[in-house]
């Protein structure tokens, strides 16, 4: 194999050809070796699988399901082409140092944490935190403080963080160790991130930045600045979600300076499992490739496949889409479609069900109001054409049909923190109970309640449940909003700390 070329460098002092995928490159070089493996896995490249299973993921999946170690990753550059591929990643996404992710986001959202704070830190969160994010808390005994999105007046979405509002925070709570932001948000909307840097590095706090649904911006200049880029910390991106990865593909990036990437790597080591899988990673190296490679090109075809799909759906009776414009933000992922239903009188999930059985279409997520879909790079004109018909057919039927409209409340209210009487690790590991959620009022939850949309805790463990936030639970729950992160998914009854 050819040696390593320099084809650019950025940050890093590594020599980088991005044509290279050391990780891909070593599941050929191990198939050419020819061994007759006596180690994990136990199926030996695919020879002592499940006939129906080599069927379905075909011989070759099975055949390139190699050990790291003993393996893909010391066939060449020196026995440590996880680490090559790994700096290759950091290039391409602007940081010092880069750690591909098995568990997706979730693992790195962990480490990060477990890296950077201590037990009883105080940490800046964005409210809109993902349930990995409060995993980390509960894992460091961190204490929350919620910082609130704005939210929308009409389309209850949230609108991602100000520099202002960081730079108000950290002026009440000089003594916060770390800001922890989502961007961009589940509906796409991106924080105001290089300022939310600037303002506090000027105070010598670091920024991380769950980055899950944009591991693209890096690569587009329409698309909103990647975090990397805006000088963050520390960054994780799910490289399944929008990017050409496996399930559970991700990347935590890290910047050195506020944040010791030895101890990153120390607690990415802590967080996922001994026995990694050469798919994923493969996988990742080879989306890593085709970004550094190609992105541009590639998400060029991608945006301007979503604008005409966002153009054609909301030209459609009863059908609106989000925007930057429409919400007022600046930072929007154009490769979203947020398409609001309400107008059709239809609830979201009665729409993904028609989507679904009567025109083979499979949306990403759907809720009382609307249905998300995402375009990515996997698109073509004739799969958003199938999106568009379909939308086109479901309006023609039903607007203007009378039908009543899904109910819909401001949840500005709601959505904001309320006191937190314990840690997030404190309520965790108290001792709780369930009680019926009419009775919650004035309890300390032990629960994540998240309905979606806005995809914003209700209630959070260690918080007091108000009759407000049961008012609303309740309602929603009686209408069929989908409720993320409660014991009991119908939510009669809740979790509280006894
Ligand atoms: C904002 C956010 N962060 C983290 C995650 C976790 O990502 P993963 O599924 O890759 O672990 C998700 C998953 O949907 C998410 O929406």
């Amino acid at each position: 194999m050819a040696e390593l070329t320099v084809h650019r460098t950025r940050r890093n002092p590594y020599p980088v050809d991005h044509w290279r995928a050391p990780l891909l490159e070593g599941i050929i070089a191990y198939q050419r070796q020819g061994i007759v493996p006596f180690s994990t896995p136990g199926h030996k490249l695919g020879a002592g699988a499940d006939q129906e299973l080599r069927e379905t993921f075909g011989e070759r999946a099975l055949f390139s399901d190699i050990p790291l170690g003993g393996g893909v990753g010391d066939t060449h550059f020196g026995g440590n082409a996880l680490g090559v591929a790994e700096a290759l990643a950091a290039d391409a996404w602007d940081a010092d140092r880069s750690f591909f992710l098995l568990n997706g986001s979730s693992a790195g959202n962990h480490a990060f944490l477990l890296a950077s704070v201590r037990p009883g830190d105080k940490v800046l969160v964005s409210r809109d935190l993902h349930k990995s994010l409060l995993v980390a808390l509960i894992l460091t005994g961190a204490n929350p403080v919620y910082l609130a999105p704005r939210l929308h007046p009409r389309l209850n979405v949230g609108l991602g963080i100000t520099a202002a509002e960081v730079a108000a925070a950290l002026d009440l709570h000089p003594d916060a160790k770390l800001v922890v932001l989502v961007s961009p948000s589940y509906c796409g909307v991106a924080s105001e991130l290089e300022g939310i840097s600037a303002i506090s590095h000027q105070r010598g706090v670091p920024v991380y930045v769950d980055e899950a649904w944009g591991p693209h911006f890096q690569f587009h200049p329409a698309l909103p600045p990647s975090a990397m880029a805006s000088n963050v910390d520390g960054a994780v991106s799910s490289i399944h979600k929008v990017l050409g990865g496996l399930t559970q593909a991700a990347i935590l990036h890290v910047r050195a300076g506020l944040v010791d990437p030895s101890r990153v790597r120390t607690a990415v080591g802590m967080v996922q499992t001994t026995s990694p899988s050469v798919l994923v990673l493969a996988s990742i190296d080879a989306a890593r490739r085709q970004m550094a490679l190609h992105g541009e090109a590639m998400l060029e075809e991608t945006i301007t496949l979503a604008e005409d799909a966002r153009r054609r759906l909301q030209a459609l009776p009863g059908i609106d889409v989000l925007d930057g414009d429409r919400l007022g933000v600046d930072g929007f992922d154009l490769t979203k479609l947020v398409i609001d239903v309400d107008g059709l009188a239809l609830s979201g999930y009665e729409v993904e069900h028609a989507l679904r059985n009567r025109f083979g279409v499979g949306p990403e997520m759907s809720d009382l109001v609307g249905i998300v879909c995402l375009v990515t790079i996997g698109d073509t004109g004739a799969s958003v054409e199938r999106l568009v018909d379909a939308f086109t057919t479901i309006s023609r039927e039903h607007y203007g049909s009378g039908g009543k409209r899904a109910y819909l409340r401001s949840s500005g209210a709601v959505v904001a923190p309320a006191e937190l009487a314990l840690s997030p690790r404190e309520a965790f590991f108290a001792p709780s109970r369930a009680i019926p959620l009419e009775a919650a009022s004035g309890k300390i939850s032990s629960e994540l309640v998240i309905p979606y949309p806005p995809g914003i805790p209700v209630l959070a463990p260690g918080e007091t449940i108000t009759a407000d936030k049961v008012d609303y639970l309740r309602e929603g729950a009686a209408h069929g909003m989908y409720l993320s992160g409660p014991a009991d998914p119908d939510l009669k009854t809740i979790r509280v700390v006894d």
